[in-house]
């Protein structure tokens, strides 16, 4: 559920008009509701009721200042996997013992930050970064809480390029080495292991990928325990998919997913950390546009809008679909069409959707595109000199810009001209 909805004919925002605020701050834009993100991350709190666990938003969703804001102030801590994100969570007021690290690269300097700033741990994807951690960790004359992220060979049954736990990719350590590995991490003076982590995929649509990974995380724990290492947290990732299209096929609710995590963990004691991204911004946020031409080609018709591909690249990486929506309501009734609906950006894949039945549309009208608020503006570029679009954030009556469009001189004004020229 969310708070985008047709009043009297008209998108809303929760109780903000789509088309005020495209007056306001012209298009292309995104615009997220409070009330849909607090609302999912409260979903997931709840899910685990019961258990002492941490909800840690993997911030690589969405992370304007605005939303982590909102949602730290309502208890989440977040995911972080590099050296910006870390300082934009501690720049929205995350303290540092809600912060995860995750991601398979950190530099040094990156894990000095950290440790300097206060984390809640490290999650080490491989024994060279192990070893990184320690040293930095002993220099600064720290200890370095840590677990370890698995690599539990599941099919996550989920897109190529998202699917993170099979043993071609390249996360974390294979759960077969498990035993080795957090042998030597426990004689590493700068190192305190605490737990285990695991993350498989995103956008997963079924929970048996996840039922097979926690399974094995659950007898790892034991294993580990057996061996003499005090595991009392276990950080379980994201990965719950969202409904993308208004079929009656929706992936498994979060309440289904924290009872699988009762039933396959539940018994074990430890802390759950877990790291939604998608399914706590992803319906909380719009892309809207605007239909520049109508083209009618040779046997399709096309809709080129003012947003492209390097405002939303899903459809073109991913092969994504979005569910596409008139702002204005269509009358009850009126015959819809198909369009190919496209972006001005010099490339054919700058294609939002192929064939898709809208309502007849004119030059002047404005689009959404549902489902944006996750892997949309983070992802955005400045290809073909566009500026990034700006962000907008909804509560209740009022909306406000939590990004500013940049001009053109502040986008030409970052490049600098070296003297012989
Ligand atoms: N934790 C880790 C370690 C991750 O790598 C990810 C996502 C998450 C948590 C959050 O997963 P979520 O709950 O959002 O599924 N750009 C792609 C998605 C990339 C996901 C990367 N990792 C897309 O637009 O579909």
């Amino acid at each position: 559920m969310d708070h985008f909805l047709y009043r009297d004919g008209a998108l809303y925002a929760e109780d903000v008009p789509i088309s005020e605020i495209a007056a306001a701050v012209g298009t292309p834009f995104y615009v997220y509701s409070t009330a849909t993100l607090l609302r999912h991350f409260k979903l997931f709190d709840d899910a685990l009721d019961g258990m002492d666990h941490l909800v840690c938003y993997a911030m690589k969703a969405a992370s304007n200042q605005a939303i982590l804001k909102t949602l730290a102030q309502a208890g989440a801590g977040m995911d972080v996997v590099s050296g910006g994100e870390y300082q934009r969570a501690k720049a929205a007021g995350v303290p540092g013992e809600k912060i995860v690290f995750s991601g398979v690269g950190k530099t040094a300097d990156e894990i000095r930050a950290a440790l300097t700033g206060g984390i809640r741990q490290f999650n080490v994807e491989s024994e060279p970064e192990m070893e990184v951690i320690n040293a930095v960790a002993l220099e600064l004359g720290m200890v370095a809480p840590i677990t370890v992220r698995v690599n539990p060979d599941v099919d996550a049954k989920t897109h190529a390029k998202i699917a993170t736990g099979k043993s071609e990719n390249k996360f974390g350590i294979p759960i077969s080495r498990a035993s080795e590995v957090y042998a030597r991490a426990a004689s590493l003076p700068g190192l305190e292991v605490i737990g285990i982590d695991v993350h498989i995929g995103s956008q997963l649509t079924e929970l048996e990928p996840f039922e097979l990974a926690y399974t094995k995380v659950a007898e790892l724990t034991e294993q580990l325990r057996a061996e003499g290492h005090n595991i009392r947290r276990l950080d379980l990732g994201g990965g719950l998919g969202i409904p993308y299209t208004r079929s009656n096929d929706a992936p498994p609710l979060p309440v289904e997913y924290g009872a699988l995590i009762k039933k396959t963990l539940g018994h074990l004691g430890c802390e759950i950390e877990i790291e939604p991204g998608r399914l706590i911004a992803g319906n909380a946020g719009l892309m809207v546009s605007r239909v520049i031409y109508v083209k009618s080609g040779e046997d399709r018709d096309f809709l080129i809008l003012d947003g492209a591909m390097n405002d939303l690249i899903r459809p073109a990486m991913y092969e994504a679909y979005h569910d596409i929506v008139a702002v204005q309501e269509p009358k009850a009734g009126v015959e819809q069409q198909p369009y190919d609906i496209v972006g001005p950006v010099c490339e054919s894949g700058d294609t939002f959707a192929k064939g898709r039945n809208m309502p007849p549309l004119e030059p002047g009208d404005l689009i959404a595109f549902r489902s944006a608020g996750a892997y949309g503006a983070v992802m955005a570029s400045e290809y073909n000199s566009r500026p990034l679009i700006p962000e907008v954030l909804v509560h209740e009556d009022q909306f406000a810009v939590i990004r500013e469009r940049p001009s053109f001189d502040e986008i030409i004004n970052r490049d600098t001209i070296p003297t012989w020229l």
